[in-house]
């Protein structure tokens, strides 16, 4: 039988994670939203593109979570977007409100599903979800690290000429400003990233990873990314499906890796069947941990400002 999969929020990052989804036919999709019409529209134009990619996914609309009971893996994308010159953490009281309600809906119609978040203030919008519906740490996980991982990555391609696969990097911490491009860690073609491209380039690369979602929202004007953050997405769905190995950078409540605990901060962690199946502990500088600290502390004070 499919993988019921269900997508709540039928905007822009939700509706790509659907497409993705039905077009690598990893399950069957549930699109729901409270705008009526609309996340069933979107999702009938993609169930009727799946002969064209060969996918036998089914894929439905909603208003009602009755239809996404029994999902196996909940992606959560709904709230606010940024306009251009707000933070991510400038959305914190509305998207809190917005994620109360939804994740109270997910946990009762859904009680064995891993979720995923998405929406923003990540971090913190996964600490209430986590806490409203009482899942275990190991079944919600939020999305930021991958997705700051690739837009680096990409950056250092951009630079270098290597191939995307033959780079390796890893984005910890928050999913915010103080999000932490770990530079002892990063390679090209094997080699540490010091041997490939100067200092000046490394740290404009660093900066524009750090900056790499205000930089769309400043182009787009009306909205933020979703291609990358709908390709991330999906890039844990198949490392939960066990279809994808790779150790991902996600949010995950920790309980005394790297020294912090109590608050979700994006660490490299094994996603598999039961969702977070261990948290990595990498060996990073003593900047580095500092500046994880920090990045901890930011969402710290984001869950303090909430209250939760
Ligand atoms: C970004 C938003 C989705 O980084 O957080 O583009």
């Amino acid at each position: 039988m499919n993988k019921k999969i269900t997508v709540v929020g039928a905007g822009n990052v939700g509706t790509t994670t659907a497409q993705l989804i039905a077009e690598k036919g990893l399950g069957d999709v549930v699109l729901i939203d409270i705008m009526e019409g609309i996340p069933q529209g979107k999702a009938l134009d993609i169930l009727e593109a799946c002969p064209v990619w060969g996918s036998s996914s089914k894929v439905t609309g909603t208003n009602s979570y009755q239809d996404t009971a029994g999902s196996d893996i909940v992606v959560i994308t709904a709230g606010l977007a940024r306009k251009p010159g707000m933070s991510r953490d400038d959305l914190l009281f509305a998207n809190t409100d917005i994620m109360k309600q939804v994740a109270a809906s997910v946990a009762e119609a859904s009680p064995e599903a891993i979720i995923i978040v998405v929406t923003n203030p990540m971090d913190a919008m996964a600490q209430v979800v986590q806490k409203v519906t009482g899942f275990p740490r190991e079944r919600v996980i939020g999305m930021g690290g991958v997705l700051d991982t690739s837009r680096m990555r990409s950056f250092i391609a951009m630079e270098s000429g290597a191939h995307p696969k033959d780079i390796h990097a890893v984005v910890l911490g928050g999913h915010g400003d103080l999000m932490v491009p770990v530079r002892s860690l990063t390679t090209v073609k094997g080699e540490h990233i010091s041997k490939v491209l100067s200092d000046d380039v490394i740290n404009a690369i660093i900066e524009r990873t750090k900056g790499g979602g205000a930089e769309i929202v400043g182009l787009l004007k009306t909205g933020s990314a979703y291609y990358a953050p709908a390709a991330s997405s999906v890039e844990m769905i198949e490392t939960i499906l066990g279809l994808k190995k790779e150790l991902l950078p996600c949010a995950v409540y920790l309980e005394g890796e790297y020294g912090i605990s109590g608050v979700y901060v994006g660490a490299p962690v094994q996603l598999g069947a039961g969702g977070l199946e261990k948290v990595v502990q990498l060996e990073l500088t003593d900047d580095e941990q500092k500046a994880l600290h920090a990045s901890a502390d930011s969402v710290r004070g984001l869950i303090e400002k909430i209250g939760i």
